[in-house]
C-alpha cells in the first residue's frame, strides 16, 4: 500500500493506494478519527454496486457502523440537483448528523455528486472517496465537488476535501476496458504537464497498465495523484497555476459539448485535445516530436487520435468559447513547451485553433 498526503493545511488529507485495502476500510476510518457513533451513508452507481457495494457495507457492519445506501443510475446524468435533493431527503430520513459521514464508491460522476451532498448537507459534513475508475485519480485530489445544470456542466459546486481517499486496485478489475483506456489518458497528461521521467514510465509499463496488473497501477495512480497533489497545494482554490492541470481540456471540453456527450468519454476526448495542444504548440515553435511522441502515446493506450470529419470547426470553435475558462474572451492554452513542462499561453488566435482542428480530422 502507498500513503500520498495531499497537503492543504488544515485541510489535509490521506490517499491510500493498494490491493485490497478495502476491506480494511474500519481501521482506515478509525485512522482518521471517523468512529461508527453516527449513521453512514454510502452513495454509488448501479454498475459499481453490482460489484463493489454489499462487501464494503457488511466489512463497515462488522465495524459497528450504521450503514445507509443510495445507488444513482451509472452516467453523467444522474450528477443533478434532482438527485442532491433526492440524497438530502435520505441522508434525513437516516438521521445523518453533523458528525455523519458520507462515503463515496464509484467514479467521478458519484464523487462529484456525493462530495457536493456533504458539502451542502447541513452546511457540510465529511465525506470519504472510494474511487472505482482510472480517471478518478483527478477527481480525488483537489476537492472541487459538483452537480450539472441543465445549461452548463459542474456550475453548481462547491471546493470540499474529503476525509480520506481509498483507492483499491481491486476495485478497478471490473472496469470496462473502454474506462480503462480513457482513464490511462488523463493519467499520463499529468506527466505530460509536469513529470518527463513519469511519462517515460508510464509508456515502459502500458502493457501491464492495460492489463490493470495490481502493482503497477498502484504506482501509475500514487504518481498522477501526486503530481496532481504538487498542483493543487499551491492553488488550492484555481486562482492561476491550477490552470496547467486543464492540458488538452479546452479541446476536450469542446469536442464533448458539440456531440453532446454522446460519442466521447472525457478521458477520450482529453485525448484528441492532447494531441491538439502539442501541434499548436508547434505554431510558437516547438518541435513536432512533442507531437509524435503525444500521439504515438494515444495510440498505444487505444484512445481516438482524431476529430470526426463530420463534426463541424465552426460548431467546436463556437464551443470553445462558451467554455468557463476563457477569461475575458481571451483563449487561453496550456500547451506543451516540452514532455513533461507547459506553459499558460494566451496568444492562440482562432485562426491557429482552426487550423489544427481541420488538422485533426484529417488523422482520422
Ligand atoms: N472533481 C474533479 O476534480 C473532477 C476531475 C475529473 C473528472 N471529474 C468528473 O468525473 C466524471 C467522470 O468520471 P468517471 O470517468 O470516473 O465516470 P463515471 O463515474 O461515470 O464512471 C464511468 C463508468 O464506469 C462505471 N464504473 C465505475 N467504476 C466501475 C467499476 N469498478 N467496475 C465497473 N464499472 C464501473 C460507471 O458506472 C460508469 O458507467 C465527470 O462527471 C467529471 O466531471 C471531476
Ligand atoms: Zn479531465
Amino acid at each position: 500500500m502507498k500513503k500520498l498526503m495531499v497537503d492543504l493545511g488544515e485541510r489535509s488529507y490521506p490517499i491510500l493506494i493498494g490491493q485490497g485495502i478495502s476491506a480494511d476500510v474500519v481501521k482506515h476510518l478509525v485512522d482518521s478519527g471517523i468512529r461508527p457513533s453516527s449513521p453512514l451513508l454510502i452513495v454509488t452507481d448501479q454498475n459499481v454496486a453490482a460489484h463493489h457495494l454489499q462487501p464494503l457495507q457488511e466489512a463497515l457492519q462488522a465495524g459497528g457502523y450504521r450503514t445507509h445506501d443510495y445507488v444513482i443510475p451509472a452516467g453523467e446524468s444522474s450528477k443533478s440537483l434532482a438527485n442532491l435533493e433526492e440524497i438530502i431527503g435520505v441522508a434525513l430520513e437516516a438521521g445523518l448528523d453533523r458528525s455523519s459521514v458520507i462515503v463515496a464508491l464509484g467514479g467521478g460522476v458519484v464523487g462529484d455528486l456525493a462530495g457536493f451532498v456533504a458539502a451542502s448537507y447541513m452546511r457540510g459534513i465529511r465525506f470519504v472517496q472510494v474511487p472505482t475508475t482510472i480517471l478518478a485519480h483527478d477527481s480525488s485530489v483537489g476537492g472541487k465537488v459538483a452537480v450539472n445544470h441543465r445549461l452548463a456542466k459542474n456550475v453548481i459546486g462547491a471546493f470540499h476535501q474529503p476525509e480520506l481517499v481509498l483507492y483499491d486496485t481491486e476495485l478497478l478489475q471490473t472496469l470496462p476496458e473502454r474506462e480503462v483506456k480513457a482513464g490511462l489518458a488523463e493519467v499520463v497528461k499529468e506527466g505530460l504537464i509536469l513529470d518527463k521521467e513519469y511519462v517515460e514510465w508510464f509508456s515502459d509499463h502500458l502493457d501491464e497498465l492495460l492489463k490493470l496488473d495490481p502493482t503497477t497501477l498502484e504506482n501509475a495512480l500514487f504518481e498522477a495523484c501526486r503530481i496532481k497533489a504538487e498542483v493543487v497545494s499551491q492553488d488550492e482554490k484555481e486562482s492561476g497555476l491550477r490552470e496547467v492541470l486543464n492540458l488538452g481540456h479546452t479541446i476536450g471540453h469542446a469536442l464533448e459539448a458539440v456531440t453532446s456527450y454522446k460519442t466521447f468519454l472525457h478521458g477520450e476526448a482529453v485525448a484528441v485535445g492532447l494531441i491538439g495542444a502539442a501541434k499548436l504548440s508547434e505554431a510558437f515553435g516547438r518541435p513536432a516530436s512533442i507531437t509524435e511522441k503525444t500521439r504515438e502515446l494515444v495510440a498505444r493506450i487505444g484512445c481516438p487520435a482524431s476529430i470526426p470529419a463530420e463534426l463541424s470547426t465552426d460548431a467546436i470553435l463556437e464551443a470553445m468559447m462558451h467554455d468557463k475558462k476563457f477569461r475575458e474572451g481571451r483563449m487561453t492554452f496550456i500547451l506543451p513547451l516540452d514532455i513533461g513542462r507547459v506553459e499558460i499561453n494566451r496568444k492562440v488566435t482562432i485562426d491557429q485553433v482552426r487550423q489544427v482542428i481541420d488538422e485533426l480530422k484529417q488523422e482520422g
